[in-house]
């Protein structure tokens, strides 16, 4: 009888573990909620000064990509995003298209008000709502997400001339597999990684896409892609997990993929295509843990760091991105009475940024409630620099070492 209970006890510890593992993961990703509230959330400063810039002029800024050789910046940034976010499930119907997501290259080094240019886009006739891009500096490549309204999600393949600061559109690239697209990791001159966050996406109905961004089942994934010289796409799905946001290639062979709703970041090994495959396969190598917010953008620093940037506190940022269509409309928030405007000035969104390296780990760089909503990181050591780009931001935060 003692035999049997032992046995049973064991069985059952062996069905409740990767339960209780589960509850725990969702536990740590539910408790941020508490910790990082406002007031009981650590705050951290780690460079001699910053300051917001360009606040008047650009915000909702997902990403940036730094040139380091040119001391340029590179930001999208969408301020339709208020009105129509396929990652939060954000969608505003019946109100006039907002202006196009526009590419901006910031001359980081330069003080004068001329330091932001934005590229003038040629060739593109529909509407660009972009979130993650990336840039094929060798070959001038730049590839934007565009989640416009009709038509389906694609990517955009422009080429990039950073002397005139004019962007060509080639062409549109789409296939079933760019599904939502949200960050991309360019390889070479015709070939990328690009996340998809999301297996069920909000548009076609909002309790799957709920459970999937709350329970985190493994079934989003991570697409290896080939522009073809006919200019079709070869595509592939090289890893599924939760979530996958920002993707970057930290070496040759290591990718590191967020997960967002698991509060991880994943690095897998990239081996080269296997005789007979035209596309590479992904090994999961290691998972990074224990980082104070869920990871939104990575980026690979000049210094070979991994740069993260996330959102603490995910009650505070759902509030932020909602208000977001009044407060950053002055025509809609004038006849909005002053309840609406008292309501702008108090809702607050969080950031946290910070890098990794295998030897040291985690170290913060911000946190706090000054800049909001941090969704990608950039810096440079060696100039003394960093950027932080927030999802519904006004300007970005620029630091100097
Ligand atoms: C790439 O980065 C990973 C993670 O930092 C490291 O373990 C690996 O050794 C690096 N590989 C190369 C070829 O530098
Ligand atoms: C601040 O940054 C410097 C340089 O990156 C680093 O050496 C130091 O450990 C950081 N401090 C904290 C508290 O993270």
């Amino acid at each position: 009888m003692a035999g049997f209970n032992i046995k049973s006890s064991l069985i059952l510890a062996l069905l409740l573990a990767p339960l209780v593992a589960y509850l725990a993961g969702r536990l740590r990703v539910l408790s941020l909620s508490y910790y990082n509230a406002r007031g009981r959330m650590p705050l951290h400063a780690n460079f001699s000064s910053y300051e917001i810039k360009f606040q008047d002029r650009i915000r909702n800024c997902e990403d940036v990509v730094l040139l380091r050789d040119r001391r340029i910046a590179l930001l999208a940034c969408d301020p339709g995003r208020d009105n129509w976010n396929t990652v939060m499930g954000d969608f505003v119907h019946g109100v006039e298209p907002d202006a196009n997501a526009q590419v901006y290259a910031y001359k980081y080094d330069s003080e004068d008000p001329d330091a932001l240019v934005r590229i003038e886009i040629v060739g593109l006739n529909d509407e660009l709502r972009t979130i993650g891009f990336d840039f094929h500096e060798p070959s001038a490549m730049l590839l934007l997400t565009n989640h416009l309204r009709q038509g389906g999600p694609r990517i955009e393949q422009l080429r990039l001339d950073l002397d005139t600061f004019t962007a060509t559109h080639l062409r549109s690239l789409s296939h079933p597999l760019i599904s939502i697209p949200n960050a991309i990791a360019v390889q070479s001159d015709s070939q990328f990684f690009v996340t998809n966050q999301h297996r069920f996406v909000a548009a076609r109905g909002r309790l799957l896409w709920f459970l999937e961004s709350y329970l985190a089942p493994p079934l989003a994934n991570v697409v290896h892609a080939r522009i073809l010289a006919s200019g079709e796409v070869d595509a592939h799905v090289v890893a599924r997990q939760a979530y996958p946001n920002g993707i970057t290639l930290l070496n040759s062979t290591t990718l590191a993929v967020a997960a967002t709703s698991q509060r991880l970041v994943h690095l897998y090994t990239v081996d080269k295509a296997k005789p007979g495959l035209s596309y590479p396969t992904l090994r999961p190598e290691r998972t990074i843990r224990g980082l104070p917010f869920l990871p939104d953008n990575l980026v690979t620093a000049p210094d070979g760091a991994l740069l993260i940037a996330g959102h603490p506190h995910l009650p505070s940022l759902t509030a932020f991105s909602h208000s977001r269509r009044i407060c950053h409309r002055p025509e809609i928030l004038a006849g909005a009475g002053t309840d609406a405007a008292r309501k702008c000035e108090n809702t607050r969104g969080a950031s946290w940024v910070g890098e990794w390296t295998p030897q040291v780990g985690f170290r913060d760089i911000y946190s706090g409630w000054d800049y909001p909503t941090s969704a990608t990181v950039v810096r440079n050591r060696e100039h003394g620099m960093g950027i932080v780009a927030g999802l519904y931001a006004k300007g970005i935060l620029v630091w100097r070492d």
